[in-house]
């Protein structure tokens, strides 16, 4: 098989004009510097000042997919810097073990949930409306990647799972979410694409179409949002994960580790 490490998640894998690392990515993300992104502008002082007061003190961050990899460590991390999670994954194992590790584990709210389903997506919003945990910003993380194989051999179920994730799944999250933000008057959305969202290699066109997708849906959701609100489409840098180990096979040890992201 051809190797793809070379061309593939390497220089166009960190977006230009994005950023190296989550907590800049927020901050980009939150307006106080600006990226590549598409943001709406906020307008008027209402939108200036929702975004400053969410930028200011511990916000509440949906992070979907924290039972692995880079959703598991921004949750760590973010919890560590006194900020709320509310995550899921499909894993009730990885999302338990997440809550005995996590910093104050009685400020978040884990749960398992897929986010291929639009009724979990539904049953999560409605939940932190109770748990008054509406999000400040949302990191739609979750993802999935195909095998390794050439376009023609990617068996039809396979396809679907990484569109029904990556892009219905996001969607999914949005439908639920957004209006919730909108009610607040503020809000931050971080869709997690990938190099491979504007550049592609062999073997993963699936994951490459889809990322192309986030960064598309990204675009238009951004000129949708009223004042106070932005979306962004992050490319996270290359990291050793269960997802870069799919593609990469055993080069993935060469890269960084969820914990020095
Ligand atoms: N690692 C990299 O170098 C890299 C590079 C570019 C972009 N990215 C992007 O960064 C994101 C995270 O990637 P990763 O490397 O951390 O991948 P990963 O190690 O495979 O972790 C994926 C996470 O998503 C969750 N997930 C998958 N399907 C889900 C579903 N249907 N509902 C809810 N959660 C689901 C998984 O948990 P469960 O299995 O428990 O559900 C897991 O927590 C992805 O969007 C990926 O495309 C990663």
């Amino acid at each position: 098989m051809e190797n793809i490490n070379d061309r593939a998640f390497l220089p166009p894998f960190v977006r230009t004009g994005t950023t190296t690392g989550p907590h800049r990515a927020a901050e980009q993300a939150a307006g106080r510097t600006r990226g590549g992104g598409e943001m709406t502008a906020p307008k008027g002082t209402g939108g200036a000042g929702a975004a400053a007061r969410a930028a200011a003190g511990p916000r509440t961050v949906l992070i979907t997919g924290v039972s692995r990899g880079l959703g598991r460590a921004l949750a760590l991390e973010l919890a560590r810097r006194g900020h709320s999670i509310v995550g899921c994954g499909r894993s009730a194992e990885h999302v338990r073990s997440l809550e005995t590790e996590i910093t104050s584990p009685s400020r978040h709210f884990l749960t398992v949930a897929d986010v291929r389903s639009d009724s979990n997506m539904a049953e999560l919003a409605k939940a932190v409306v109770e748990k008054k945990q509406v999000p400040d910003i949302i990191v739609n993380n979750a993802g999935t990647i195909n095998k390794n194989n050439k376009t023609w051999n990617v068996p039809a179920e396979e396809f679907d799972l990484v569109v029904d994730t990556n892009i219905k799944g996001t969607a999914n999250v949005l439908r639920h979410f957004v209006p919730l933000m909108i009610e607040k008057k503020h809000g931050i959305i971080v869709n997690l694409s990938s190099g491979w969202g504007r550049s592609a290699a062999a073997e993963v066109a699936p994951y490459c179409a889809s990322k192309w997708a986030i960064e598309g849906l990204t675009r238009s959701l951004a000129k949708e949002l009223p004042p106070g609100l932005a979306a962004i489409a992050l490319s996270p840098g290359v990291v050793n994960t269960d997802m870069l180990h799919s593609c990469f096979g055993t080069s993935a040890a060469l890269y960084q580790t969820t914990d020095t992201w």
